[in-house]
């Protein structure tokens, strides 16, 4: 169990398209902090609440430990994890606080450009390049299709060509990565955007108030935004 805190920690992605807007989008709830020397944590000065700058991958598992207390994180990163969890018989222990409505892309199947779709059952015994097996899983049970899941967690765009899949299941925000590996997005599996995460249960300690306050100050700034 993590050390009892009154300093509210939130997790954000360190490098990649969701951490600046992240961290904009804090800075427009007025806080600010004073850097550390490398940079990963951000103590915070107008209110006690910290940022960790992390791997976007990690933020739902640092929620999870109680290392951090809440995150930005994108809904496929939550969901995968979410779906990691039930696959170990564990209850779900986070949940979407916020949609923030930016950050939007799709976890789609992509297949060879020249190749002709037909539906689910044309994927039945392949491979499938993907960083979100669960959510694949979840999703080839749905349509009741037996494929391979071939986990890999990054460049997953190349393994066809590489003769490690057949097919791709990966993010795609303006399309242009499949397009370079003449590959073509054919069904969406999630829709996701940017949210904040955090646990379902109330925070111990001081910490659920300045979430509660960080959430008010949160909502304002979403609707100046509208
Ligand atoms: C994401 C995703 C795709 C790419 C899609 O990767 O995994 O590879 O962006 O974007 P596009 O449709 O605009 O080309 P990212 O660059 O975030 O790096 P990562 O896969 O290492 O997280
Ligand atoms: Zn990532
Ligand atoms: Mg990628």
């Amino acid at each position: 169990p993590a050390q009892p805190r009154e300093r509210l920690r939130v997790a954000i992605q360190k490098s990649g398209r969701l951490g600046e807007p992240a961290r904009e989008l804090l800075a427009s709830c007025g806080l600010t902090w004073r850097e550390s020397r490398d940079k990963l944590f951000l103590y915070g000065e107008s209110l006690p609440v910290d940022l960790l700058l992390v791997r976007d991958d990690d933020i739902p598992g640092l929620i999870a430990d109680g290392v951090c207390d809440v995150g930005i994180v994108g809904r496929n990163v939550l969901v995968e994890h979410g779906l990691e969890r039930e696959a170990q018989g564990r209850p779900a222990d986070l949940t979407e606080w916020r949609q923030l409505g930016w950050g939007t892309c799709r976890l789609d199947v992509a297949i060879d450009d020249a190749e002709e779709w037909t539906g689910p059952q044309q994927l039945e015994g392949l491979r499938i390049a993907t960083s979100y097996p669960r959510t694949l899983g979840r999703w080839l049970q749905e349509h009741s299709v037996d494929a391979e899941p071939v986990v890999l967690n990054g460049s997953v765009e190349i393994a066809p060509r590489l003769g490690q899949a057949d097919v791709v299941c990966d993010l795609v925000s303006t399309g242009g990565t499949l397009r370079a590996n003449q590959l073509k997005p054919v069904t969406t599996i999630l829709h996701s955007e940017a949210v904040i995460a955090g646990p379902s249960a109330t925070l111990d300690d001081g910490r659920q108030e300045i979430a509660d306050l960080l959430m008010r100050r949160l909502d304002g700034a979403l609707q100046l935004k509208e």
